[in-house]
């Protein structure tokens, strides 16, 4: 059994994280950090027998453990992450991974070096649904992908429970950006997943509602070596809304919300991809992946090089965009 640390016991942490490691035989959490006192209370009277620190420095002194899970904000992944890694654990961490390539350049030689992993939270990987499609989709049944569409409906961003930042996904020094940072991060790994290869164009179209603001609509289009994406996101929308295309090149298979289609037959999931923003039972179904990469850092690159990818094409995005 591996013992973690979450660092940042916010709304993901709460409701998407601690369920699953209350019920994994592999992972067990021992200790949470916190900036402030209220959610360092809040985990105490929700997990007894959980130590909580204010800081990494007082985590290092005051518990034994083998990996840290980090939930604070986007911008506050990177402090925690090469701290972590410095003191020679392994790192789980929620998406965005980081919002700086430099960071992430230190953060992966970093973990090189110790011989740790770093592991990013890409837990849309994991939903049933989406699993079923990939199993289809590698069995052959629709031939090459030529074309993938993504379709994020939302109609306002999640809400957040850090007490310092009420309104940090709109705060672009917090957040790194708007809706193309928190929901396309999801949506680039997976078309990279179901492509198998990295995009070599990247066009988008942002909208903002008011003059400062971080886009609250983007819609990219990913020119792969094999195909396209198109992802379309919106805080904008009335209807709250998940659907997926992956178009073959004999047929396609297609989601909308609980319900998944591939030529005739049509199944139906027990929860829409859009129920929830915390998604335990994803988290729980990806924790023995985490794990096994903790067990061999060395062979946990991929998913890395997955959140490097999404970095990557986001910035390019915000660089140019149409
Ligand atoms: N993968 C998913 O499906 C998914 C879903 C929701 C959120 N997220 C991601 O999870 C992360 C957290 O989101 P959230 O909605 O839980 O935010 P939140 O505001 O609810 O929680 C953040 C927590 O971090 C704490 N914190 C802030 N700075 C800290 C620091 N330096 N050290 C220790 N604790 C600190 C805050 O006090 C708060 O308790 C974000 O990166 C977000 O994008 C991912």
């Amino acid at each position: 059994m591996l013992r973690g640390a979450i660092i940042g016991f916010g709304e993901v942490a709460r409701h998407g994280h601690w369920p699953a490691y209350e019920k994994s035989r592999e992972a067990k959490i021992v200790a949470v950090v916190d900036r402030t006192d209220e959610r360092r209370e809040f985990a105490r009277n929700l997990l007894p027998g959980v130590a909580t620190f204010s800081t990494i420095e007082e985590l290092a002194t005051g518990a034994e453990i083998d990996f840290v899970d980090i939930c604070t904000p986007p911008a506050l992944h990177g402090e925690p992450m090469l701290s972590a890694l410095g003191k020679g654990w392994n790192v789980l961490c929620e998406k965005p991974l980081l919002l700086d390539p430099v960071e992430l350049e230190k953060a992966r030689s970093l973990a090189t070096e110790v011989g740790r992993a770093i592991v990013p939270v890409h837990n849309w990987k994991y939903a049933p649904i989406v699993r079923q499609a990939t199993q289809l989709l590698r069995s052959g049944i629709i031939g090459q992908p030529r074309r993938v569409e993504i379709e994020t409906l939302r109609i306002q961003d999640c809400a957040v429970a850090d007490p310092d930042h009420p309104n940090w996904r709109r705060d672009p020094a917090i957040a790194g950006g708007g809706i193309l940072m928190d929901h396309g991060w999801h949506a680039i790994y997976l078309a990279r997943h179901w492509f198998g290869e990295a995009p070599n164009d990247v066009r988008a179209s942002l909208h903002r509602s008011t003059n400062n603001g971080v886009e609250d609509e983007a819609t990219l289009t990913l020119t792969f070596p094999t195909g396209s994406a198109k992802i379309f996101l919106t805080w904008r929308a009335e209807v709250r809304r998940n659907a997926m295309r992956l178009i073959g090149e004999r047929g396609e298979i297609a989601i909308d919300d609980d319900t998944l289609r591939v030529g005739d037959e049509s199944f139906c999931f027990e929860s829409a991809l859009s129920a929830g923003s915390h998604h335990a039972d994803w988290f729980a179904a990806m924790l023995p992946d985490v794990m096994a990469s903790f067990r061999r850092p060395e062979a946990a690159g991929e998913s890395l090089e997955e959140a490097a990818l999404c970095l990557s094409v986001i910035r390019s995005a915000y660089q140019n965009p149409m």
